[in-house]
């Protein structure tokens, strides 16, 4: 095993290698089936090739990718894939915490009792979760989103930068709350909800 392989070559995995490098990982390179990127470099570390290389490695990896639904397929793609997972040294994480393979944890964040986490989930920078919380497979929370106690971030959940959840409230499988939005109630599935409180986008642009 020579190190990590970090899927996705763009912005998002730039703070992916910062983060293993900062947690002593070693980074094998980049894979992306952008044939545009091959040959090139994110942050020193070579863009090897396509994804196909998944299937014939035996390094661990990491979906270095912010879109929710491309990690799902990914992971999908590539079911006998051994996942890394990655916490950045200047995260604060309870040692109680669980979390699902693929999961990355970002500079600042900070998570609390008790919360579990799936699989492929991302924490960005600074974001925080308190205690008791679900993260489900691949829910994202963007820089500075802050979660209160017992919140439940179905599958898929993609919450802003900013954004803060009251406690106990659950948001449903693949919504999208923008960036900025205050959850105060439980929003239904597969919706965007923006504002303060966030409620699903067309009532609020179009009521
Ligand atoms: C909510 C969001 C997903 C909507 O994207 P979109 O469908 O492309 O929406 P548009 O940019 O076309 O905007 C449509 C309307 O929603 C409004 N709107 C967009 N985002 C909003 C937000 N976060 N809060 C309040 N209103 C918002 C726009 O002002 C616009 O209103 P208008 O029609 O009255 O002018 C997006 O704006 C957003 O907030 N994304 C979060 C991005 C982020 O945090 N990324 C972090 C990466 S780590």
């Amino acid at each position: 095993m020579s190190g990590v392989l970090v899927v996705g070559a763009g912005g998002h995995a730039k703070v992916v290698i910062a983060t293993l490098r900062a947690a002593g990982m070693d980074v094998a390179g980049v894979l992306d089936d952008r044939a545009e990127s091959w040959g090139g470099s994110v942050l020193g570390c070579p863009v090897l090739g396509g994804l196909e290389r998944l299937e014939q490695s035996a390094d661990r990896a990491v979906l270095a990718i912010g879109s929710n639904a491309a990690r799902r397929d990914l992971a999908a793609r590539f079911p006998n894939a051994t996942w890394a997972t990655a916490i950045h040294p200047a995260a604060t994480v309870h040692e109680s915490v669980k979390l699902g393979p693929g999961t990355v944890i970002f500079a600042g964040a900070v998570i609390q009792p008790d919360t579990v986490l799936g699989q492929h989930v991302i924490v960005n920078t600074g974001a925080t979760a308190d205690h008791d919380c679900v993260l489900e497979d691949f829910v994202h929370v963007a820089p500075g989103v802050h979660l209160a106690g017992a919140v439940h971030l179905e599958e898929g959940v993609f919450l802003g930068v900013g954004c803060a959840v009251t406690p106990g409230i659950s948001v449903g499988r693949w919504t999208t709350v923008g960036a900025g939005g205050v959850v105060v109630r439980p929003l239904p599935a597969n919706t965007v909800a923006v504002g303060i409180p966030a409620r699903p986008k067309e009532e609020r642009i179009k009521p």
